[in-house]
């Protein structure tokens, strides 16, 4: 069974491989900050700190959204604020396998 794990937390979860990571954490009393729940809003963007292999691949409307947050991020933050961050939606990320990430803000 996948752990998901949120860092600088104590909180580890037990999901179920293909769950949406969003709704796992929901479901199991752990509400991450998000908007449209649709992919397109980027408020429920997250850094995949480890595991990326074991979230599937992010599809068209993922990745679109990851691309506006690059943007933005970069031109607030820096190019460099992107190093060593991967970038998901927690609302479109299904889990394969254990996972550490953090929200990004
Ligand atoms: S909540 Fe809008 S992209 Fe995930």
């Amino acid at each position: 069974m996948p752990k998901v794990s949120i860092a600088g937390t104590d909180k580890i979860f037990d999901v179920k491989e293909g769950e949406i990571l969003y709704d796992a954490l929901s479901d199991r009393g752990e509400e991450l900050p998000h908007g449209c729940l649709s992919g397109s809003c980027g408020a429920c963007r997250i850094d995949v700190i480890e595991g990326q292999e074991n979230l599937q691949p992010a599809g068209l409307v993922e990745n679109n959204t990851i691309d506006c947050l690059k943007e933005e991020f970069s031109q607030k933050n820096g190019k460099e604020f992107l190093e060593n961050k991967h970038i998901r939606l927690a609302c479109r990320a299904k889990i394969k396998g254990d996972v550490l990430f953090r929200s990004l803000k």
